[in-house]
């Protein structure tokens, strides 16, 4: 048995010992296996330590975030630099990429905020790539699916847009809208990766789908197949959500960052008819645990404090700014433009 800090409890780890509150009430019983809401209330409840099962207790990477994002960078830039020389994938690296992200990310409030300071100081593919693996592995977590399908995931994640490196550099990073043979030079990236990754048999199947349709759209305005309704396979319809949520809320050369809210609000509203319902309504409501707290820069140039987030309507929490509260869910022209650390 182990005692820890509740701060360091992974959901997944068995209790060891009855739980009791301070005025000796059984809240947990022995042999619980903690979730995300007994976390919630055990910090609500200021239970700072419990007993585990050894054998359940997730150990929290020991690497700082900057050091594991700048190696995942580093490796991601050298694999695609290498693909551009024409050698072939290799995947060891890759896969041990992927375990270290994997423990690396449990937390969404850590991992946004920390994503938030990594951002743009990289070439975008390179981030982008590290930052889709990362939110990859997140929604397989809140997803609850198994270890081996999460780090799937995360490769998935690394690789997805590996097909790009092929990609004029000044189509990539144009400044403007795209000219439509511009646009189909683009569309070609899926299926060079997935051409690229299939050629080493340690790419299973799924990971090399999730490169090959993670452009799909339900409304069959995606490419390269311009397939209609939603994404058959899962790998490619959870990358395709974190794929457009990194893109949303990273500085693009052509586009400007927009906050999470605003990022979950688009995926909303993609999701009817375009991106997997299933997996852009766990962002969604994920969404109401971000923040609360947070300075924000709100579209009427007012800063303010979040402080009520209404889990029916997570995008649209109450802000005081100063002595005044905007209820932005009545106030409908004030958005969250900007999270300030
Ligand atoms: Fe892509
Ligand atoms: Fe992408």
């Amino acid at each position: 048995m182990l005692k820890i800090k509740v701060s360091n409890l992974k959901p997944g780890a068995k209790l060891g010992k009855d739980l009791y509150s301070y005025d000796s009430q059984l809240l947990l019983p022995r042999g619980t296996v903690v979730t995300d809401e007994h976390l919630n209330s055990l910090a609500a409840r200021n239970i700072s330590e419990v007993y585990i099962n050894e054998t359940t207790a997730r150990p929290r990477s020991e690497k700082p975030f900057p050091e594991v994002y700048q190696h995942s960078l580093h490796v991601v830039r050298s694999f695609m630099l290498e693909a551009k020389l024409g050698k072939p994938l290799e995947m060891e690296e890759i896969v041990q990429t992927t375990d270290i992200l994997f423990n690396q990310v449990f937390d969404e409030n850590d991992l946004f905020r920390q994503m938030r300071l990594m951002k743009d100081k990289d070439d975008y593919l390179f981030t982008h790539s590290v930052n889709v693996a990362m939110l990859s592995i997140l929604i397989g977590r809140w997803l609850k699916c198994d270890e081996k399908t999460i780090k799937e995931l995360g490769t998935a994640g690394l690789l997805h847009d590996l097909g790009k490196v092929f990609i004029k550099d000044e189509i990539l990073n144009k400044p403007g809208k795209l000219t439509e043979d511009e646009f189909n030079e683009i569309k070609k990236h899926p299926k060079i990766g997935y051409q690229l990754a299939i050629e080493n048999p340690e790419v299973n199947y799924d990971i090399a789908n999730a490169i090959l349709l993670h452009h799909e759209r339900a409304d069959g305005s995606g490419y390269p197949m311009g397939n209609k309704g939603y994404n058959a396979h899962f790998h490619a319809a959870v990358v395709a959500v974190a794929d457009v949520y990194d893109a949303i809320t990273s500085t693009r050369s052509y586009s400007t960052r927009s906050s999470p809210y605003v990022a979950a609000e688009i995926l909303w509203q993609e999701s009817f008819g375009r991106l997997d319902p299933r997996i852009t309504k766990v962002f969604y409501d994920k969404i109401a645990n971000f923040y609360i707290g947070n300075e924000v820069l709100l579209s009427n140039n007012e800063v303010g404090v979040v402080i009520f987030v209404d889990p029916a309507q997570p995008t649209r929490p109450i802000v005081r700014v100063q002595d005044k509260f905007y209820n932005l869910l009545l106030e409908r022209n004030i958005q969250i433009i900007e999270i300030i650390d």
